[in-house]
């Protein structure tokens, strides 16, 4: 093998050795060895990152290099190292980031380029990024863009928005047969056979045991389903399994092709066979574009996904209407069958070696999907249908209507299609066809999944397309839906060029630490070496929303080979975490997922395996669990919070018309791509303990464990290196994760390691609040509105946690960017059973907002007049005051809205898209242009203190610490801008290491976009200080250099080390900026949605921004540009489910979608507003941490537009209601037809639905 530009790391052909012999990490490859690669590879090197461990985000991501028997060359490809069972690699080698490039020889063209191109942030998802571009270059050297953007299919990053990744590789585009090998671990062998009869013998001896290939499927039921396979049988080796041959009547291929080589085969064939024949190929690679993400393709096997069938596997459907045939062996026997034919049964009896794909003839074909995202997402409904004609007419001779996702594997609607048999192709048999398939395939209401109607109306919209395209000889209606990621561009308007060059603020310098991201040498919480002596810790969970705890029964739990201990409420020494919220629950559990206690074990699998036999009692007690229900039960947390201005009543008598309405907002999963992560480690005397954790909020953890630990805050050293992304996430809860894991560390006496799986991370740690909002506006003809009356509420769930705090923001901030004369707001925050809802980017704004855009939407909507004319009407000019009687200049915000309307070209837009709808009647394009009021920064002035300490080595180098995290924002990059502007000396003389409370004490959390104001204004303090100290040296030698300074001010005992302080508010004086500032923005945004299927295409985004004087252009473009995706997100996708009980489904990127990146828009341009200033702020700038999120407002109303568009078309009443997020079910059902009209609907209240609607 040719190993020269790819050193593996791995050769895992060693590893027969190292699984049975006395290497050092021994207990942990034994007890991995089965399972996946990613967590051995965490013994050892620090690149290879584990986000979800099912094969979903891509954070794993590693290069396998292995030999293809058949073509005779070493195969190059992505794969999911969290669902490789180290076993099937031998014979393979594995590269991991480690082995593309590092600091320490040479970085990669593509670490590199991804780094300078600012294309990672908070760098988790990183290594995974660039190791699929690393796969994909191996293969292809000169990728097109649609390789590039398929190679990242299966990558997830919640902190980039995608577009500075794209541009990054943008720049690449253009440019063992042998002995049955076994593995014998703990619970599990693992057989690799070398030839077709010993697999068959090994099946004889071994019935039960799965052949396994990619294992995406096994490796899902093992790791979730906690299926236990004791014997596992691997013929990948086989090379009657590998097969590929092209026969006269269809092609032959071997089981164990991988579903990415399957569609290059497909790719071939259809290049280079007569249109007709290849109708069935076109199908299956119509499914396998958006089929999972590259990695899992890689991995994935023919023969896998048909003997898996799982409900919704995009290719079954397919292979059964193209009648493909599968052959099947057994000892001594073979057998052909065809896929419509296969039943369980033949399993286990026979293997199965090769599927025979047939051409097509006369038939036509074609395929269908609709998933939550068009890419990397199991589909809600798929289908394939055939229908052939008697020659010459239109009468149909045979017909085959297959869907997934509506039983437990692939459904046939066969009695409906042999009805239709002898039918002509025309209006009338549609009709009857639609009638039949719905009386045939039954949809229970309670279905798992939910989504029932959407559902049901997915099988006839799916119909009638096939009867349109075959209607067409599928020429007509086919338009490429799925466009390339054609045009990116990125403008902005700053003064870069007229600064020195010499001072890098104001510069887009490269992320601090992007390199170490894209090497995979950036150490996180998880990465940091094992401890002597360290115990892993799993927490055993509430499965109940409301109960009693009757007893905890740990028994079994100490049988488990490993397990050290279990840790209850009563190890806790002081406070068992605060008056609001429980670390252990005591008596009573208040929400699904609330820890009740701790199972420390000497391995990670070892403690889980502990908790899972710890048994909890309950006596159940009822629950409370949405909003509605709350108010009936005048269930909240603190009191009203209302902002009242002008007189509301006489405002709705002066009003020409009043409306009201109602909205529902669901709430929103951080997502952060590193999951909640905690080290202790007691010191051994004095009771001192480091704390190492991902937390935004250092001081909080060091209080919180120091006051359950009982002893004083000053032994408790918390310290944050980096954190993975947070959003919000990691303020409050990872305090608790430090108290339950230093409880174990106090109660053992060993370190402990805590780090939460995905789904415990998604369950434990709340969410973005669920939303419930009421208006009343009263307004004019002209759209003028003089009066608005809103009632909002919060789902808070359990605790209080910061929900006071946003339900206060949402008050305050939900005028936007309008002045009402007459106005009041009230707002409360509902107590229910669900985890506690918390804090996220935006802080209630981005709910607030997108409520006060919905009523103002409901008077255009109402008067006739186009939004943007309502908007312009209404829209704060020159100086004003908010509501709650704060001073601000809106003149930014008006030059943000002529702007943006310039720079998208709203209105000739507008008229293309309105043309576009006239000749389109099934596809539309939507318009919206959304302005944005902000306040950064809290409503309590004592958030806005920063503190930093500065020291100045004797050689000159200088070490910068401060209040802050680093959580991918950029802020230790800015910080260090500003020391070497204020030291002047270049940024390669300053270093920042940690973030810690021994060097800064009771810093505040490191969120509401101020983060960088107040830490910068703090290291400018210090390092003003220190250049006042040595001015009179500088003075005494002007020509010397800073390395002379230094050394002499040492020598005349000048102290170089000082401390920084800043506060905007001055109690003593009572002055200040109780919100620091304001910021201002537009964005303007185009779609186009699928009305049959709901689907949509976000087309251009424009977004505006009034910036001010950016410290660095890049890392804030960054935070708009990923803030505005992560709206998109909240706003169109993402959507929390929740069963009746009060558990959320929704626990992993199986089932909750973030945006990937075929979700950003096709054009997606960000401007600064030029010339702007910020006195308040450091250097004048402003903070973008949290705006952009709004903006993502943007999509929703331009998609609003679009199906306003459709109503009107179709008569149907134009002032509908829309909730977020605005999913493809609900773009579906509002673009009401004959065919939502026909599917059956079930009266509410006379069944059990899947799930619930909490907001
Ligand atoms: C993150 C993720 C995303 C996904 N997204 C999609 C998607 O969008 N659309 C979609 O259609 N699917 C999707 N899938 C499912 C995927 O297509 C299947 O898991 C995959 O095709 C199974 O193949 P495998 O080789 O990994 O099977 P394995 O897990 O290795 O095996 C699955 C089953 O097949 C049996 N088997 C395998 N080979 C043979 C053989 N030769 N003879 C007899 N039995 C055999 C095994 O015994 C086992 O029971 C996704 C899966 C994951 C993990
Ligand atoms: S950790 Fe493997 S895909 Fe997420
Ligand atoms: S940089 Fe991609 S997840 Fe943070």
């Amino acid at each position: 093998m040719n190993t020269e530009n790819c050193p593996p790391l791995l050769n895992t052909s060693q590893m027969t050795g190292d699984l049975g012999g006395g290497n050092a990490n021994k207990r942990e490859m034994e007890n991995q060895a089965f399972s996946s690669l990613t967590t051995s590879f965490a013994v050892c090197l620090t690149g290879t990152k584990k986000g979800c461990g099912i094969g979903g985000c891509g954070a794993c991501t590693v290069m396998i290099s292995t030999y293809d028997p058949v073509s005779k060359k070493i195969l190059h490809y992505p794969a999911n190292s969290c669902l490789l069972p180290i076993c099937s690699l031998h014979g393979t080698a594995v590269t991991t980031v480690e082995g593309v490039g590092s600091t320490k020889t040479r970085i990669h063209p593509i670490q590199e380029r991804l780094a300078k191109c600012h294309g990672s942030q908070c760098g988790f998802c990183t290594p995974g990024m660039v190791m699929s571009m690393y796969a994909l270059l191996r293969n292809h050297p000169e990728p097109s863009m649609e390789q590039i953007t398929a190679a990242l299919d299966g990558n997830l990053c919640r902190c980039t928005g995608y577009r500075p990744i794209i541009e990054s590789y943008k720049s690449f585009a253009g440019e063992q047969q042998g002995r049955t090998l076994v593995f014998q671990g703990e619970r599990t062998m693992w057989i690799s056979p070398a030839s077709l009869r010993e697999l068959l013998e090994l099946k004889t001896k071994y019935p039960k045991a799965p052949v396994v290939v990619g294992n995406t499927s096994v490796g899902l039921d093992m790791k979730i389903g906690g299926v236990h396979h004791p014997v596992i049988l691997h013929p990948d080796r086989i090379s009657e399994l590998r097969i590929v041959n092209n026969t006269n009547n269809g092609l032959v291929i071997g089981a164990a092709c991988r579903l990415a080589q399957l569609r290059d085969i497909l790719m071939k064939a259809v290049s280079g066979l007569p249109e007709e024949k290849t109708k069935i190929f076109c199908a299956l690679l119509q499914q396998l574009r958006t089929l999972a993400g590259e990695q899992i393709r890689s991995l994935a096997s023919l023969g896998g996904h048909i003997v898996s069938r799982g409900s919704t596997w995009d290719l079954n459907p397919v292979l059964a209407v193209g009648n493909s045939v599968l052959n099947l062996t057994s000892t001594g026997k073979m057998q052909n069958i065809s896929v419509m034919d296969l039943k369980d049964s033949y399993l286990p009896v026979m293997e199965f070696l090769s599927v025979k794909f047939s051409f097509a003839q006369d038939d036509f074909v074609s395929a269908f999907r609709q998933a939550e995202r068009r890419k990397n997402a199991l589909s809600i409904v798929n289908s394939a249908m055939r229908v052939l004609f008697k020659p010459g007419t239109n009468v149909i001779m045979d017909l085959n209507i297959l869907y997934g996702g509506i039983g437990s594997t692939t459904v046939s609607a066969r009695k409906s299609c042999q009805k239709l048999v002898g039918r002509q192709w025309n209006e009338h048999m549609l009709g009857e066809a639609c009638r039949l398939v719905l009386g045939e395939i039954f949809l229970s209401p309670s279905a798992p999944g939910g989504k029932v109607e959407y559902r049901r109306a997915l099988l006839v919209s799916f119909l009638f397309k096939f009867y349109l395209q075959v209607l067409h000889g599928l020429k007509i209606l086919v338009s490429d839906f799925l466009r390339q990621i054609s045009e990116l561009t990125l403008f902005m308007w700053d003064r870069i060029s007229e600064r020195p060059p010499q001072d890098p603020v104001g510069h887009p310098i490269m992320h601090q630490s992007g390199v170490k991201h894209a090497t995979g040498e950036a150490v996180y919480c998880d990465d940091m070496h094992p401890i002597d002596g360290e115990l892993s810790l799993a927490v055993v969970k509430s499965s109940k929303a409301h109960a009693k705890i009757v007893s905890i029964d740990a028994s079994e739990a100490f049988k488990v080979p490993g397990v050290v201990d279990v840790v209850t409420a009563s190890d806790v020494p002081g406070e068992n975490g605060t008056k609001n919220e429980k670390a252990f629950a005591e008596e009573e559990v208040i929400c699904v997922g609330q820890i009740i206690c701790a199972v420390v074990a000497e391995s990670d699998i070892q403690a889980k395996r502990g908790a899972e036999k710890v048994k909890i009692q309950y006596e159940e007690l009822e629950p409370i669990l949405t909003i509605e229900d709350a108010i009936k039960h005048n269930s909240y947390i603190g009191k009203e919070k209302k902002v009242e201005k002008g007189n509301i009543e006489k405002g709705f008598n002066s009003a020409d018309e009043i409306i009201e309405g109602e909205m529902h907002i669901g709430g929103q999963e951080h997502f952060y791509l590193e999951p909640n992560s905690v080290l202790v480690v007691p010191r051994g005397e004095d009771n001192e303990m480091d704390v190492y954790s991902s937390t935004q909020y250092s001081s909080n953890v060091q209080e919180l464990v120091a006051s359950a630990l009982d002893i004083q805050s000053n032994k408790i050293m918390c310290h944050i290196k980096r954190v993975g992304g947070a959003f919000g996430g990691k303020i409050t809860k990872p305090s608790y994760f430090a108290v339950i894991a230093a409880v174990a560390a106090n109660k053992t006496g060993r370190p402990v390691r805590f780090i939460l799986e995905r789904h415990d991370d998604m369950l434990i740690v709340g969410n973005r609040h669920p939303f419930f909002g009421k208006y009343k506006v009263g307004f004019m003809n002209d759209g003028r509105i003089v009066a608005a009356d809103i009632q909002a509420y919060i789902n808070a769930g359990c605790t209080p946690d910061e929900s006071e705090m946003v339900i206060e923001f949402i008050v305050l901030k939900m005028d936007n960017a309008y002045k009402i004369p007459n106005f009041r707001v009230r707002g409360r925050a509902c107590k229910t059973h669900l985890p506690s809802n918390t804090a996220f980017r935006g802080f209630g704004f981005p709910q607030s907002g997108l409520f006060a855009e919905t009523w103002v939407t409901a008077v255009a909507t109402q008067t006739g007049l186009p939004p943007e004319q309502v908007r312009d009407m209404n829209m704060y000019e020159g100086l004003n005051v908010t509501p709650f009687k704060e001073q601000f200049d809106a003149t930014n915000l008006r030059k943000c809205w002529t702007e943006c309307l310039e720079k998208s070209e709203y209105y000739s837009r507008k008229t293309a898209a309105e043309e576009f709808n006239k000749q389109n009647y099934w596809k539309k394009k939507g318009i919206a242009i959304i302005p944005m009021k902000f306040t950064a920064g809290f409503n309590k002035t004592f958030y806005h203190q920063a503190a930093a300490l500065v020291h100045i080595y004797k050689d000159g180098s200088v070490l910068v610490t401060h209040g802050g995290v680093e959580l991918g924002q950029g802020i230790h990059t800015k910080m260090l801008q500003v020391a070497s502007r204020e030291l002047k000396v270049p940024l390669s003389y300053i270093h920042l290491c940690e973030t810690s409370t021994t060097t800064v004490p009771n810093a505040l959390i490191t969120a509401g976009s101020v983060g960088s104001e107040t830490n910068g204004k703090a290291v400018q303090d210090a390092c003003q200080i220190l250049r006042k100290r040595l001015e009179p040296i500088i003075q005494k030698n002007p020509e010397g250099k800073w390395e002379d300074w230094i050394k002499e001010a040492f020598q005349e005992s000048i102290s170089l080390s000082a401390t920084g302080y800043v506060t905007y508010m001055n109690w003593e004086k009572e002055e200040g900026h109780a919100f620091p500032y304001f910021i201002f923005g537009v964005a303007c945004s185009e779609v186009e949605i699928d009305c049959l299927t709901g689907d949509h295409q976000n087309i251009r985004t424009d977004i505006v921004m009034d910036a001010c004087f950016s410290i660095n252009p890049a890392v804030d473009i960054g935070q708009i540009e990923g803030g505005f995706i992560q709206g998109v997100g909240l706003f169109t996708m993402e959507e929390i489910k929740v069963s009746p009980e009060g558990k959320q489904y929704t626990l992993g990127p199986d089932t909750y979608k973030i945006p990937a990146v075929c979700d950003i828009p096709e054009q997606f341009n960000v401007y600064f507003l030029p010339n702007t200033r910020n006195p308040i702020a450091i250097y004048s700038s402003k903070g973008m941490g949290e705006a952009g999120v709004f903006l993502g407002s943007s999509v929703f109303f331009a998609i609003r537009d679009a199906i306003a568009s459709v109503r009107k078309e179709r008569g149907l009443p134009e002032n509908f209601t829309l909730n977020s997020p605005l999913t493809t079910e609900q773009i579906r059902m509002v673009c009401a037809d004959d065919f939502t009209e026909m599917i059956p609907r079930d009266k509410p209240g006379t069944y059990k639905p899947w799930d619930i609607e909490v907001a």
